[in-house]
């Protein structure tokens, strides 16, 4: 199975994906800005990379052009958004259906869109998390793969809660994609994802304790 993955920044999902030993063959990472760090990355790790840059398009759809002609010039049966900070077209988005993922930093349908963490301190929730989802043309509100939970303390700030979250993205991510690669993931009627073979085990994350 081949695919691609776009950035925007720094890749750290990238890079947990790209370490994983999946059995997937990472054809290139695609990045919108030119200065994302993580290309560097991506290349030290003997990956292709390329940059369609979007300030050098007119519009959405002409972006969504050329970022489709890259992705399927490398041959990709799944695309994995990985922090790519770009609204796409609905065609775009229609024409990868199904084989499209993105990981969003919050427990969707629970604060979608920026700031997550910041919405979620002030929300107060005692729970945080972080979702991957296929890509449906609603921005973060496709079918739900996996998702991660961590506690909320009092003295949070943002940042910390961030990186607490962030170190469950890398874990949920590379599962998820083993899983698309094994040919796991079921689509219900519903529209909901099932996993073959899933483990149940019968337990509850509860924060605070007592
Ligand atoms: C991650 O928190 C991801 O969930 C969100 O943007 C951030 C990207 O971080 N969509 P990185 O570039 O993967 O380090």
């Amino acid at each position: 199975m081949r695919a691609v993955i776009l950035i925007s920044g720094r890749g750290s999902n990238m890079e947990a994906l790209l370490r994983a030993g999946l059995p997937v063959d990472f054809a290139a990472v695609i990045s919108n800005r030119p200065d994302a760090g993580g290309l560097t990355i991506a290349r030290d790790l003997g990956v292709d990379t390329a940059v369609v840059d979007h300030t050098r398009h007119t519009d959405r759809t002409a972006f969504d052009a050329a970022l489709a002609e890259q992705i399927d010039r490398h041959g990709a049966d799944l695309v994995c958004l990985a922090g790519f900070m770009r609204v796409l077209t609905d065609d775009f988005v229609q024409r990868y259906q199904g084989r499209m993922l993105n990981i969003h930093p919050a427990l969707l349908p629970a604060f979608p869109g920026l700031n997550t963490h910041t919405r979620a301190l002030a929300a107060g929730v005692k729970l945080h998390g972080c979702t991957v989802h296929f890509v449906t043309p609603e921005v973060d509100a496709g079918p739900i793969v996996v998702q991660a939970a961590v506690p909320v303390f009092d003295d949070d700030t943002p940042e910390r809660l961030a990186a607490r979250v962030l170190a469950q993205e890398h874990r949920i991510y590379p599962l998820a994609v083993r899983w698309f690669a094994e040919g796991r993931l079921r689509w219900t009627a519903d529209d909901r994802i099932g996993l073959d073979a899933a483990t149940h085990p019968d337990t509850a994350l509860i924060s605070p304790m007592g």
